[in-house]
C-alpha cells in the first residue's frame, strides 16, 4: 500500500473552506468559485484528480538546493504528463516517492528507450518532493486537504461529465450505424 495523506477524509468542511478562501483554483490564481458543473478541457482530460490542479510551485521561498532541484524536477517530470500530477498528488514521504520516482524511470525505458534520471539526479528529484510535500503537505495541511478536496469533487464531476459524453456518442452512433442483419 502506498502510505498517501487521507485525502478524502475532510471533504465536507474542506469543501466549505475551499470556497472560503478562493484561491486553489488552478495556478492558484483563481478568481471566485467558477462554474463548476461545466469541466474545462483539461478537466474533461484529466486521469487523475490531481492533474486538476496547480501546475506550479512556488519555490522562491525555499533554499537554493531545492530551487535548483525543483528545476530538474519540472524538466523531467512533466515530459509525459503534466506537471500538476505529481504536484497535487497525496503522496508525501521520500521512500514512497522513491518509489514513484523508480516506476516513472521504467516507464520512460519502455516509452522511450533511455534513463530518465542519473542515480545522482533521482536523488536530487526525490529530495525535492519529500521537503516541498513537507513544506505544503504538512506544515500546510489544512489548506493542502482543502485543495485535496476540491480536486476530488471536481474530477468527480468531469468523469459523471465524460460518461455522459461517452453514453451520448455511443447513443447517436448506434442510430447511425448499419441496420442488423444477424439472425438472433
Ligand atoms: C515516461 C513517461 C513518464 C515520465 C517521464 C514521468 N511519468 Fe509519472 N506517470 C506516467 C504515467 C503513464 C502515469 C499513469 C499512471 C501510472 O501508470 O502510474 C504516471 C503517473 C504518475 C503519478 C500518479 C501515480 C498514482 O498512482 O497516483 C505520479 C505521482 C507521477 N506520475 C509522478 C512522476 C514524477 C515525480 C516524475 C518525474 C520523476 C514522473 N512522474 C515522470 C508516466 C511518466
Amino acid at each position: 500500500m502506498r502510505r498517501a495523506l487521507a485525502a478524502g477524509l475532510a471533504v465536507g468542511t474542506a469543501v466549505g473552506l475551499w470556497w472560503g478562501a478562493g484561491s486553489c483554483g488552478k495556478g492558484g490564481a483563481a478568481s471566485g468559485p467558477r462554474d463548476s458543473s461545466v469541466p474545462t478541457t483539461e478537466e474533461r482530460e484529466a486521469l487523475f484528480p490531481a492533474d486538476m490542479g496547480p501546475d506550479t510551485i512556488d519555490v522562491t521561498a525555499y533554499p537554493a538546493p531545492q530551487q535548483e532541484n525543483y528545476r530538474l524536477f519540472v524538466e523531467k517530470c512533466s515530459l509525459c504528463h503534466t506537471l500538476a500530477r505529481p504536484i497535487n498528488s497525496p503522496l508525501v514521504d521520500a521512500s514512497t516517492w522513491g518509489r514513484y520516482v523508480r516506476r516513472m524511470h521504467g516507464k520512460n525505458q519502455v516509452r522511450h528507450g533511455g534513463l530518465l534520471l542519473s542515480g545522482e539526479e533521482a536523488k536530487r528529484v526525490i529530495a525535492f518532493l519529500a521537503f516541498d510535500s513537507r513544506e505544503r503537505k504538512i506544515k500546510r495541511a489544512e489548506e493542502f486537504q482543502s485543495l485535496q478536496a476540491d480536486l476530488l469533487m471536481r474530477f468527480d464531476l468531469a468523469v459523471r461529465d465524460r460518461y455522459k459524453r461517452n453514453a451520448e456518442v455511443g447513443r447517436t452512433s448506434s442510430q447511425e450505424s448499419a441496420p442488423y442483419v444477424g439472425d438472433r
